[in-house]
């Protein structure tokens, strides 16, 4: 039986992952700079800033949003919210370029009309991490998230369903998309401490993409 997912139908740069889940190298390598540049642009209204968990800690990676919700954690929880907390305004609107390559990157992965709401934009600096967690604060359990590298490398920490499973490293380049949704929506996932490094796009930093479909 063939399924949607099925890697026999993978062009060769399409690395398959697991059932849903699928790397496509370089996918964005020609978008990369104006991706870069749209970020800077977004930043200006909506500065990056490291968040607090409700646990208390102060997250190594520097955050910030564009769509019609974003992301946000703090003493009370984690939560979508319209607006930014620190200027009380709308998040910047998600610019055409973001919708339009998350969207390709989707549809190459097998899932077709994707339409996210949100955009998180973390920046790396060398020493900052994200720890293995899975992203299920979105009501739509099914549609693919779908992240995007730009500048410098890292290390992508790909695990299981369950926090104990056995952990992959792959090495993420920037243009590189990951895409995972459907029967892998849930795997637990994560990005190693960057290391140190200058990129032409970024200079000292790396910055990801990831894309969400909130409601
Ligand atoms: C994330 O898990 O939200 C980000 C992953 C990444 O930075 O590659
Ligand atoms: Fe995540």
């Amino acid at each position: 039986m063939t399924s949607l997912f099925d890697s026999d139908s993978l062009p060769s740069s399409h690395e398959q992952l697991e059932e849903g889940a699928v790397l496509l190298r370089s996918f964005a390598a020609a978008e990369a700079p104006l991706l870069v540049e749209e970020v800077a642009r977004i930043a200006q209204g909506a500065a990056f800033r490291h968040l607090v968990t409700p646990g208390g800690y102060t997250m190594s990676v520097a955050m910030t949003n564009c769509g019609r919700v974003g992301w946000v954690s703090d003493r009370t929880g984690y939560r979508y919210d319209p607006k930014d907390p620190q200027t009380g305004s709308p998040w910047p609107a998600m610019p055409a370029a973001f919708l339009d390559i998350a969207a390709h990157a989707a549809a190459e992965a097998g899932f077709a009309h994707y339409e996210p709401d949100a955009c998180l934009i973390n920046r790396y600096t060398a020493g900052a991490k994200l720890s293995l967690h899975q992203d299920r604060d979105e009501k739509d359990a099914w549609a693919p998230i779908v992240s995007v590298s730009l500048g410098l490398p890292a290390v992508f920490l790909w695990g299981g369903k369950r926090r104990s499973d056995p952990v992959r490293r792959l090495r993420l380049e920037s243009g590189d998309i990951a895409v995972w949704g459907g029967p892998a929506r849930f795997v637990y996932h994560g990005v190693a401490p960057l290391w140190e490094g200058r990129h032409p796009l970024t200079g000292t930093a790396r910055i990801n993409l990831t894309f969400r479909k909130v409601f």
